[in-house]
């Protein structure tokens, strides 16, 4: 794959409702970097499993990831409990993992001209999409935390769903998500870590900004 080089990568890896996409928009728009939600992609195809039950097969996938468009990840239905569940049991599946890569990649490394690099977040960009990133950061939070983040933003969007439901259901994807075999998600060593418990969006994002500009400085 042809990459473009002297580009800034940023890589995020987190668990769920981390508060990753918060930080990871606030850097793509400070360092006008073009950036992926991966999890959109997963929900997506866990949105097309649900509606398509018959339908669904690995030619299916490529099909729609060789001309997804990223407004369609934007779609608001992509936000909801079940879709998030499906995309997760998707999400095992190494032969939809590498439909999936290729996309990924492409983005990281290639991202349009008018952007200076890339940030990717998900579960597996530091360990497997973008090992070479200049920047990695593994963002986490308390379950409890999250969960009230994730129920906010269900509320917001008036989906029918307790707090203890969305709990439940973190829980179980943290699960699935760490312990599958392919691609888990974990924590590397030369990733910097930030716990987003206790810290407000904007002291996260100071906190990245001091260490990009750090680097980047130089
Ligand atoms: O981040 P988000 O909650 O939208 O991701 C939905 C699901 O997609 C995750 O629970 C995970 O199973 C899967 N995913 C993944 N690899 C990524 C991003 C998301 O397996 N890079």
């Amino acid at each position: 794959m042809r990459k473009r080089k002297n580009i800034i990568t940023v890589a995020i890896d987190s668990p769920a409702a981390a508060g990753a996409g918060t930080q990871a928009k606030l850097i793509s728009k400070f360092y006008n970097l073009y950036y992926l939600d991966t999890g959109k992609i997963y929900r997506y195809l866990g949105k097309l499993k649900l509606d398509n039950k018959k339908k669904f097969n690995y030619d299916f996938v490529k099909k729609k990831i060789s001309c997804l468009k990223l407004t369609q990840l934007k779609n608001k239905s992509l936000i909801s409990n079940d879709v998030a569940i499906s995309a997760s049991l998707i999400a095992k599946d190494n032969r939809i993992r590498k439909i999936v890569h290729k996309f990924q990649q492409k983005c990281a490394y290639n991202p349009p001209y008018k952007f200076k690099g890339s940030v990717l977040d998900g579960r597996d960009i530091i360990t497997v999409q973008v090992k070479d990133a200049m920047f990695k950061f593994y963002i986490t939070a308390s379950l409890k935390v999250r969960a009230k983040r994730r129920f906010n933003e269900y509320q917001n969007l008036n989906k029918k769903i307790t707090y203890n439901e969305v709990l439940k259901s973190l829980r179980n994807r943290d699960k699935l998500d760490k312990n599958r075999k392919y691609g888990p998600l974990k924590k590397t060593k030369d990733s910097i870590l930030i716990n987003t418990t206790k810290l407000s969006k904007k002291a996260c994002f100071k906190m990245i900004k001091a260490i990009m500009d750090k680097k980047l400085n130089n």
